[in-house]
């Protein structure tokens, strides 16, 4: 009894003295990577405190926009690498998992990307060249530097159909594997994902589980599946979520939780389709001054939820990325309805960190 005590209390001695973790990364250390996307001020680092919270608590970034086809690819020849060359200096500067995203995405495409001097659609083998053009110059650029890309973004909708995108309409389904195939060429280390928003959806999870299949059968790279996990208060439900994640983990590849957020705010839209927009009305935007206790309470305990579910299936998620470092730079505050003030993301607008992860770095 006197040697089982004298050992419970060199145990509670030695758990007291283990180093509690300093970072929220450091919490989730050998189970996946803790990510966020970076804004523009944070890669230029004019957001010098944002900058410090990406440092002590991240080690993967992504672009929230500086690679999208707009900004990096504006016209036929025309790149503009400026920024994204600032973003991957300061992974590498800062030893973090680098994503490109996006190469191939209906969204924020440049306008030049898929039409003629008519504005007519380019014919099939002039929109390969060019997706072949953009993907090879991009990922050329950062081989070996940037460690995965998000290859193609939102093909597939609600109902498992193809979206009628202008990669759709011109070559139909054979745009994705296409896309796969410039990418593997152009880096053939590179981790190479799908991803998506709405992956609760029945028909949606079906589309994807298939679509990875076909990849496979052909061959060709695909590392994981990017479950972007844009959710609510209210949408979708834990056992919806992990369904998918376990439908596309028994395709054998990973998954990430890419763009992680969970709006505070009435749901006025369920999917994250950035066309969708819906008009400000003063009761969808109920919290301006705070957020009341128990929403509060209610948003933290299901963000630990959600992260305990990741944690459950920690063997094949390897990633968990965030869509921006606190609340102040969501999207979410601009989108589906313009000036709303949101509080969807893992540190609050005074930088603190929120406190469901208290939970994990008091460990
Ligand atoms: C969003 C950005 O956060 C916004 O700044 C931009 O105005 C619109 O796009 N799915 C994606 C992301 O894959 O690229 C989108 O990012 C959010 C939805």
């Amino acid at each position: 009894m006197k040697r089982l005590l004298t050992f419970a209390a060199v145990a509670l001695i030695a758990a007291s003295c283990a180093p509690k973790p300093q970072g929220v990364k450091d919490a989730f250390e050998g189970k996946f990577y803790i990510g966020t996307a970076l804004n523009a001020w944070e890669i230029t680092g004019a957001d010098t405190t944002g900058v410090e919270i990406v440092k002590k608590h991240f080690n993967s970034i992504v672009a929230e926009n500086c690679m999208k086809s707009e900004e990096i690819h504006p016209e036929e020849n025309v790149y503009n690498f400026e920024l994204a060359d600032k973003f991957v200096e300061f992974g590498e500067e800062n030893d973090m998992f680098i994503i490109g995203h996006c190469l191939v995405w209906h969204s924020q495409l440049a306008k030049w990307f898929a039409y003629d001097e008519n504005g007519e659609y380019v014919t099939p083998v002039v929109l390969k060249q060019r997706m072949k053009d953009h993907i090879t110059t991009i990922m050329t650029r950062y081989k070996g530097r940037i460690h995965g890309y998000d290859v193609v973004n939102e093909a597939i909708l609600e109902d498992g159909s193809y979206r009628k995108s202008p990669f759709y309409d011109i070559l139909g389904e054979e745009f994705i594997p296409w896309a796969f195939e410039c990418a593997h060429a152009a880096d053939p280390d590179a981790e190479l994902y799908l991803n998506d928003y709405g992956m609760s959806d029945p028909g949606r999870r079906d589309g994807y589980v298939k679509l990875i299949k076909q990849l496979q059968e052909r061959g060709l790279r695909i590392d994981a599946i990017g479950m972007q996990a844009h959710v609510g208060l209210d949408y979708p439900t834990l056992e919806q979520f992990e369904e998918s994640l376990l439908a596309f983990a028994g395709t054998g590849i990973n998954v990430m939780i890419t763009e992680w957020d969970m709006s505070a705010l009435p749901t006025v839209n369920m999917g994250a389709n950035v066309s969708d927009w819906a008009e400000y009305r003063k009761q969808l935007d109920p919290y301006k001054d705070g957020l009341p206790e128990e929403v509060s309470a209610q948003w933290n305990a299901r963000m630990k939820e959600f992260m305990d579910l990741f944690l459950k299936h920690s063997d094949v998620v390897t990633r968990v990325t965030a869509w921006g470092v606190s609340d102040e730079d969501s999207w979410k505050n601009g989108w589906p309805i313009p000036g709303r003030t949101d509080y969807c993301l893992l540190f609050d607008r005074n930088h603190e960190p929120k406190p469901f992860l208290n939970e994990y770095l008091n460990k």
